[in-house]
């Protein structure tokens, strides 16, 4: 059992290099499935969500090395086809892998994927999109048997709304389906076109990628590829808002600033100075931030639901009132009744949220309860007068490479606390420094 110990007050400073995306890494690796021979993909952040997928990978067959954040694939002889329903529970993206597994083998065994209760996170769109390119899907004992007939066979699909998870399950299924696939409505995130950079670097035929409309023409078979992930533009804005409430000025590296193009401009109407440079984001924050009249979370290049919660805490220290509408998920608030323990003053009411900044928050005991809303209560007890201990601390881990000692370099005063034997445990593994940056 791990927590986290938060002792705020301290203004962070100095640079830090954003890890590899989540995100996109999950989607990437599940593809290395479906290509022939070895993959070499960079910048793979550690965390149990992509240990879980490699675990997955190594049961279909492959086999992995690890070398830093390196991970190589070779699924050469793999014939895998079914996931085990405790490692389908362990994630969200573990569904993912169904359109890779039909793409290699014609068949797939799989059950519904697990991961952070923020909604009911139904899988329709996924199972719609197989279905139309000649999956015939059996749901039966809570498992879903997928097979094809004779071939997948390029379509049209038209998707109800531009999820993430089912645009990237119909491209692995579509990549060597028989003819050209339309998808219409599709996901524009950063993440589905770096997957189909990956892809076309193994000899996909994919166009369209980052825009709404995607053509693939499909091909026989893909060859391994080398690709580096892009930088995770969650992470970074969980950096920027933990320099903004700290009164802090932090600078961000190896990041893209496009992909933040819908949450710069919100730590500026906070008051933040933003600094954009190719590949760095530099935010220096005045000692008490503006309220932001209204965030509304939507699919990108909209404002991303999984920073809402990240705002919230930002929100909780500003003056005035602040609004915040959550689009994308019905049930993505659990962090708020975390916040008011911290004496923040929030009303919610279904999915808006009216946020009165205080001008302080308090140390408290509290609980993550999904992984941006885990982030969240950091980012609060950094700011809060006394300690915060956090619990639950595994939500975190999922999406967070290193979390602590990131913020450390920082200048924060944060560390895991370890149960082990009975005896609770400080891992500490940097010390905090008062190291001040100028300029
Ligand atoms: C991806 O989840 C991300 N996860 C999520 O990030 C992110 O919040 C989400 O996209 C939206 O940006 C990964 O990439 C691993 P969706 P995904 O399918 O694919 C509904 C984080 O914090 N829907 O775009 O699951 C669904 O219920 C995580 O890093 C259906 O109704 O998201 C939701 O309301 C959390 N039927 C909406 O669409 C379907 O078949 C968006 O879901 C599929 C989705």
């Amino acid at each position: 059992m791990q927590s986290f110990v938060v002792n705020g007050g301290r203004r962070l400073s100095g640079r830090l290099s954003v890890q590899g995306s989540k995100n996109s890494a999950l989607p990437i690796l599940a593809a290395a499935f479906l290509v022939n021979g070895t993959s070499i993909i960079h910048n793979v952040p550690d965390l149990s969500d992509t240990r879980c997928t490699l675990k997955i990978l190594s049961e279909l067959g492959c086999t992995i090395r690890k070398e830093g954040s390196t991970v190589i694939v070779n699924s050469e002889g793999a014939q895998g086809f079914e996931i085990r329903e405790s490692l389908m529970r362990e994630m969200r993206s573990s569904v993912v892998f169904l359109g890779a597994i039909i793409g290699r083998c014609g068949k797939a065994v799989i059950s519904s994927p697990g991961g952070c209760e923020i909604g009911l996170r139904p899988i329709d769109l996924h199972l719609y999109a197989m279905k139309r390119l000649g999956v015939c899907v059996d749901e039966s004992f809570g498992k879903l048997s997928c097979t094809v007939q004779n071939a997948l066979v390029g379509e049209k699909i038209t998707f109800s709304f531009p999820s993430v998870g089912a645009t990237e399950n119909a491209i692995l299924a579509a990549v060597t389906a028989k003819g050209t696939t339309v998808i219409v409505n599709s996901a524009r995130e950063p993440e589905i076109s770096d997957l189909c950079d990956f892809l076309n670097k193994c000899g996909a035929k994919i166009q369209g990628a980052g825009e709404s409309i995607i053509t693939i023409e499909g091909v026989n078979s893909l060859q391994g590829a080398e690709h580096s992930v892009i930088c995770d533009r969650i992470a970074a804005s969980t950096y920027l808002v933990a320099g903004a409430v700290t009164g802090g000025d932090v600078e961000l590296l190896n990041t893209n600033p496009a992909h933040l193009n819908s949450v710069l401009p919100v730590l500026e109407e906070a008051g933040c100075d933003i600094r954009v440079r190719c590949k760095s984001i530099r935010l220096k924050a005045s000692r008490r931030l503006n309220r932001m009249d209204k965030i509304i979370t939507q699919p990108y290049p909209g404002f991303p639901t999984d920073s809402q919660a990240l705002f919230t805490t930002l929100a909780s220290v500003a003056k005035g009132t602040s609004v915040i509408v959550e689009n994308i998920f019905e049930c993505r608030f659990k962090h708020v009744p975390e916040l008011l323990r911290m004496g923040a003053k929030i009303r919610t009411e279904g999915r808006v949220a009216v946020v009165e900044g205080v001008e302080r928050l308090y140390g408290a005991d509290v609980h993550s309860q999904d992984l941006r809303g885990g982030a969240a209560l950091v980012l609060a007890g950094l700011c809060a007068e006394g300690t915060t201990n956090i619990s639950d601390i595994q939500f975190i881990d999922r999406g967070y490479a290193d979390l602590e000692n990131c913020l450390c370099s920082l200048n924060a005063d944060i560390y895991r606390k370890v149960k082990q034997d009975g005896a609770t445990k400080k891992k500490f593994t940097k010390t905090c420094s008062d190291e001040d940056y100028s300029a």
